[in-house]
């Protein structure tokens, strides 16, 4: 056998038992002999690189890291939807169709709970994958992409061609994951979502493809070749794309209704989360005419489950101690799943709530969970109370360190005052290695109290000084030295993080991650904050009375000065990197005016642009206008500025300049 015809022979081989395994579910080979096939194939084309193709099966294995995502503007903006939220609200949506066309049917499909891609061919080649980013702006995923098997590489399209989809995680292979993750001391995922997406942003293509992500297509974008969305699902699916088979083409918006009736009992048994269910007109001709509003195509909508309910009982009442000294009562319930999980607590916020509840231990009570919001007790049923149980009473001392508790004035929590209970520290060095605060990489909630019950860390300084008890740390139980050395390059690279997480990892009472993003961003620095007066923040945008407040007497305290000054000599970052584009780009200042009809933009996002790169986008032109965009047959606002002398650009360097800006970031 020649080596072309052999590396077609692996190529099909391959490509066979992938489609059997992620389609069918059902390998005729093994795992051993299907490396050993990608093996020889990568062999001959490594020595034969001009046999190797775009498509080769290889190309899915992934690359080496790189070191950021490349951003992209999309083609044609990444709309969201706008949400319905029951029946006589998807009766609205179908009467607000139908004063704009008739003859119309819809097209229901679950609304699967991942991340958005866009898929863009050419010459039937996967030539990019992107994240959806803020609509306008993305991510290079490509490499990624290529890891999920089930996405096609080539494709019997020649034209160019984008595809929009749904990137997942099945429920079992996020349980899966988790386990892993657990038995390696690192911190789960929360959700299947999140597991999504944290795996298509790893850098590292080949981390990519041991994770089990697949895609379904849910948008074709070639309204000019098909008639409607039916038919361009169904070619989706001869693509050899992954299309879900639940979807239902349906008569009237009450068969829509019934599907979602229908989908909502089986929900929790499907093998991937959904959050509810689209609701699209299936004919094309339909949608310049109904239209859209500046984010949502009119033509769609998304029907949004209904917090899931659930009756369980009060098994006990506990107290939990938060980083900020408050103390709030905790129910304990008898186990119940809720959306998909398993709810054994639920917040009961603090006295007040409780008394007005009136909730006993012992209770039946009605409990809620609304996607991944925390469990909270609805209501409490009272025919179902025993006489016998009495009413809540608030404790008196720290569940921790027994210091009397505070009620201050004004405020319905409770407070232990004492800087050293060790309930107060644990919490506040949790929340400081937390995903969405200082971010460490190995240092979840079980470490952290490891930690500190064997006396390693006792303030958020001791975190960076960890590198110096390596030799004890090694000799701890289940931390080998891979473990601890990953921990500490974790602890290293934190360093790095921009100054909003720090001050948000600090842990300042009622600074949020919104709120310490906007005032690092308002102020730069931490000294400048440590300056700040009372005014000064409150002219920060969504910063109130309180904010400001908790801010001034944290900077206030001698012992938060000494802990920013010691974070400050071990390097952490207390300066905001502001991103490029929101410094200087060729569009700062300038006043642009775009006219006549882009081709790879809508007016609107072409504005966007301008705008989000620090221009003014203006619609009449004047001496006052810096540039002129004009595209195809631009009128009278192309001979105005022509006559006034103000510089006009065409589309291509309009784009050109546009994806400079954004390769510099
Ligand atoms: S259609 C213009 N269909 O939900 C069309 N979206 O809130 C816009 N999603 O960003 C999207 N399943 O990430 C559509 N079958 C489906 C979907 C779906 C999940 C996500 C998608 C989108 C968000 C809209």
């Amino acid at each position: 056998m020649n080596v072309k015809a052999r590396i077609q022979y692996l190529k099909d081989k391959i490509n066979q038992a992938n489609y059997e395994y992620y389609t069918l579910d059902n390998s005729s080979i093994s795992d051993f002999e299907f490396d050993f096939l990608l093996q020889e194939l990568l062999e001959l084309e490594t020595k034969y690189p001009e046999l190797s193709t775009m498509d080769s099966p290889t190309k899915r294995v992934g690359g080496v890291a790189s070191e950021k995502f490349q951003k992209i503007v999309h083609d044609e903006q990444m709309l969201s939807l706008g949400n319905v939220f029951s029946a006589q609200e998807c009766l609205d949506f179908d009467q607000k169709i139908k004063k704009e066309v008739s003859n119309y049917t819809y097209v229901a499909e679950l609304k699967i709970d991942g991340l958005s891609v866009s898929l863009k061919y050419d010459s039937g080649l996967l030539i990019r994958a992107a994240t959806r980013g803020d609509g306008l702006i993305g991510e290079d995923i490509t490499d990624n992409v290529r890891t999920i098997r089930s996405v096609p590489l080539r494709i019997p399209i020649e034209a160019p061609v984008e595809f929009r989809g749904e990137i997942y995680m099945s429920k079992a292979s996020f349980e899966a994951l988790n386990k892993e993750k657990i038995a390696l001391k690192e911190e789960p995922f929360r959700n299947p979502r999140n597991a999504a997406s944290g795996s298509i942003r790893q850098l590292d293509s080949t981390l990519v493809s041991k994770r089990k992500l697949d895609v379904y297509i849910y948008y074709l974008m070639d309204r000019k070749n098909y008639q409607t969305h039916m038919q361009s699902l169904a070619a989706c699916k001869e693509f050899g794309f992954h299309v879900n088979e639940r979807t239902r083409h349906c008569q009237t918006i009450h068969e829509v209704i019934d599907f979602i009736n229908e989908i909502s009992g089986i929900r929790s048994s499907l093998p991937y989360e959904i959050d509810g269910i689209v609701i699209k007109v299936n004919e094309y001709h339909t949608y310049d005419e109904i239209g859209y509003t500046s984010k949502f195509p009119k033509w769609a909508v998304a029907y949004k489950f209904p917090a899931e309910e659930v009756k369980t009982s009060i098994e006990g009442i506990t107290f939990q101690i938060g980083r900020t000294g408050v103390v709030t009562p905790v129910a304990e319930l008898k186990p119940v799943m809720i959306s998909g999980s398993l709810v054994s607590r639920a917040t009961l916020h603090n006295e007040d709530f409780c008394v007005e509840l009136d909730i006993r231990i012992g209770d039946q009570v009605i409990v809620r969970k609304a996607g991944e919001v925390i469990p909270e007790v609805v209501k409490v049923v009272l025919e179902d109370r025993l006489p016998t149980l009495a009413p809540f009473s608030m404790i008196e001392f720290c569940p921790k360190c027994q210091s009397h508790l505070v009620r201050k004035d004004s405020e319905a929590d409770y407070y232990c005052l004492n800087p050293l209970c060790e309930g107060k520290i644990i919490e506040g060095l949790i929340h400081f290695a937390s995903r969405d605060a200082y971010d460490i990489d190995g240092m979840g909630e079980k470490v952290v109290i490891d930690l500190v019950n064997d006396g390693f860390i006792h303030s958020i300084v001791d975190i960076f000084h960890l590198k110096n008890h390596y030799e004890d740390l090694i000799q701890k139980e289940g931390y080998g030295e891979k473990s601890v050395q990953r921990l500490l390059e974790a602890i290293e690279k934190s360093k790095q993080n921009n100054f909003d997480r720090l001050l948000f990892a600090i842990g300042i009472r009622h600074v949020g991650q919104k709120a310490s993003k906007n005032i690092a961003e308002a102020f730069g620095s931490m000294d400048a904050i440590m300056q700040a007066t009372y005014e000064q923040l409150l002219e920060i945008k969504d910063v109130g009375g309180a904010i400001a407040t908790s801010i001034i007497q944290y900077m206030k305290e001698e012992s938060k000065i000494q802990l920013i000054e010691s974070l400050k000599v071990l390097g952490l970052k207390m300066q905001y990197d502001t991103q490029k584009w929101q410094k200087e780009t060729y569009f700062t200042g300038k006043s642009v005016v775009i006219t006549g009809t882009l081709s790879r933009y809508s007016r609107n996002e072409a504005e966007a642009l301008v705008e989000k790169f620090g221009g003014v986008a203006g619609s009449s032109v004047s001496k006052k206008t810096s540039i002129v965009v004009a595209g195809e047959s631009a009128g009278t606002k192309l001979q105005k500025a022509r006559s006034l002398g103000v510089a006009v650009i065409d589309e291509e360097e309009f784009h050109r300049i546009v994806t400079e800006i954004m390769n510099e970031i």
